[in-house]
């Protein structure tokens, strides 16, 4: 296992590309399942959930060639429909398999999904909609895999009682194959699920997304390959403005998407940040004024994205007065927090007076654990310092990763595999921004 070993504090100065959207791929990976002919998706970022995830459709049977950023699938006439617990239970995303596999086998036996330990994660809002369009559905707690069967899906009427982004993709690729009209409402309005409907209408699909948050999908008889681009990662994005703003240097983003960031910058501008439009695609990020303390609260597509808080943490440790972050989509996201805290930062966590927490969060809040709470307090400004810190999920470990970069030190980072999920080749990107940052070997600290 990688660590990192990164000495601060370093002003991060100079131009960086944004690589395609992770929770793009992964689901653009499964639409190739939805037929016989070949996909080539481009933009596809090299990264561990990326290789988990092909992994998954090599073990159905789909033929996958990845070189450079570009995948190309093509599954056979036949595939097999069981995903193995050795692959799947790492990955969220394994489930979305089930649709495509439906429709192809009639049969989809799936391990409980993995992911990011941010929260108990459940999928009874995926299973709700395809039972509605006619799977049968059983979980085998002793085998601990999904069995699911459906000689043909029909259309249904599905409402999401709250909003979920990879729920809402599980019905997509379940309907696109379905006899007759489906129609999603409270659908997720994630941008990244607007991609998937492009790519699936490229491939003959018939997808419309009538209102904000409803979508309308009628059941086609077959679908054809394509050649596709994928997005760019916003999250990604977001993660180096802070990091331009936060270590008092400059930025300059490729493959900007300013558009999917409008929320994000009415609240960086807030505080200081500053955001320069270079030309249509490439941005420039950097602190405009001293960082002032901000309340936020995460909320899905267009809020303030349950992805961005954990660096924005960092960043809110060099404001001064005391910030809130209130996470409101997940039920534990804030592991980071005592390891910042490790590095001198003032936090607190409390639970905010919510008139109707049922409605109101994301998660099912009548099954949080005890002990959890949902936001944090942040005193600045403080003057971070160097320590020894472990990683446990993906955009915690982007998050310590900038406080060591900003904090006065040597500090030493475990759990690098977990950056590497999500992040391409951080360490070298981050190093010709100007930060002291090396790879080793965890068994050498
Ligand atoms: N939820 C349920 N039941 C369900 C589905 C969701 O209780 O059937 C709960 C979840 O446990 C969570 C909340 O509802 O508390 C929201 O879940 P949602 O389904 O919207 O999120 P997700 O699909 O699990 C995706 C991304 C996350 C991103 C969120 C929010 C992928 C693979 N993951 O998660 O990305 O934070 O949407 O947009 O697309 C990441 O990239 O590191 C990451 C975690």
């Amino acid at each position: 296992m990688d660590a990192f070993v990164i000495t601060g504090p370093t002003t991060l100065m100079g131009e960086v590309s944004i690589s395609g959207a992770k929770n793009v791929a992964l689901k653009a990976f499964v639409a190739s399942l939805l037929t016989t002919d070949t996909v080539t998706l481009h933009n596809i970022p090299i990264i561990g959930d990326v290789l988990l995830m092909l992994d998954v459709l090599k073990h159905i049977g789909v033929e996958v060639e990845f070189i450079n950023n570009t995948v190309t699938l093509r599954s056979p006439d036949s595939l097999i429909h069981t995903v193995s617990l050795e692959v799947g239970a790492k990955l969220r995303t394994s489930s979305l398999v089930v649709g495509p596999l439906l429709a192809r086998t009639g049969m989809a036996t799936i391990p409980n999904p993995g992911g990011c330990r941010i929260g108990a994660r459940p999928i009874d809002r995926h299973i709700l909609g395809l039972q509605k369009m006619g799977a049968s559905i059983t979980y085998d707690s002793t085998d601990g895999f999904f069995h699911v069967e459906a000689e043909k899906l029909h259309g249904a009427d599905i409402i999401f009682d709250k909003n979920t982004h990879t729920g809402t993709e599980t019905i997509l690729l379940a309907a696109v194959l379905a006899e007759g009209k489906t129609t999603i409402q409270n659908a997720a309005e994630e941008i990244e699920v607007d991609d998937l409907i492009n790519l699936l209408n490229m491939m003959g699909a018939k997808i419309q997304r009538k209102e904000k948050r409803v979508i309308e999908i009628e059941g086609v008889s077959s679908l054809h390959g394509t050649e596709y681009k994928i997005l760019p990662d916003r999250n990604e994005e977001v993660t180096f403005a802070i990091a331009a703003c936060l270590t008092d240097g400059s930025i300059t983003v490729s493959s900007s998407t300013r558009s999917n960031l409008i929320h994000f910058y009415e609240v960086f501008s807030a505080v200081g940040g500053g955001i320069e439009e270079i030309n249509e695609t490439t941005t420039r990020y950097f602190r405009k004024f001293p960082i002032s303390s901000i309340a936020i609260e995460t909320r899905p597509h267009p809020g303030f994205m349950t992805d961005w808080q954990a660096p924005w943490a960092v960043l809110m440790t060099q404001a001064n007065g005391i910030s809130e972050i209130h996470e409101t989509v997940f039920e534990s996201r804030f592991s980071y927090v005592k390891e910042l805290m490790r590095m001198g930062a003032v936090i607190s966590f409390f639970d905010p007076k919510v008139s109707n927490p049922e409605s109101f969060y994301n998660f099912r809040w009548h099954d949080q654990p005890e002990g959890y709470f949902q936001a944090i307090r942040i005193k600045g400004k403080t003057d971070l310092h160097n320590a020894y810190l472990a990683i446990n999920d993906l955009r915690a470990g982007a998050t310590l990763v900038l406080a060591a970069i900003a904090a006065k030190g040597v500090s030493y980072i475990t759990g690098v595999q977990q950056i590497d999920r999500g992040y391409e080749a951080i360490d070298k990107r981050l190093s010709k921004l100007g930060a002291n940052i090396k790879r080793i070997n965890e068994g050498n600290i």
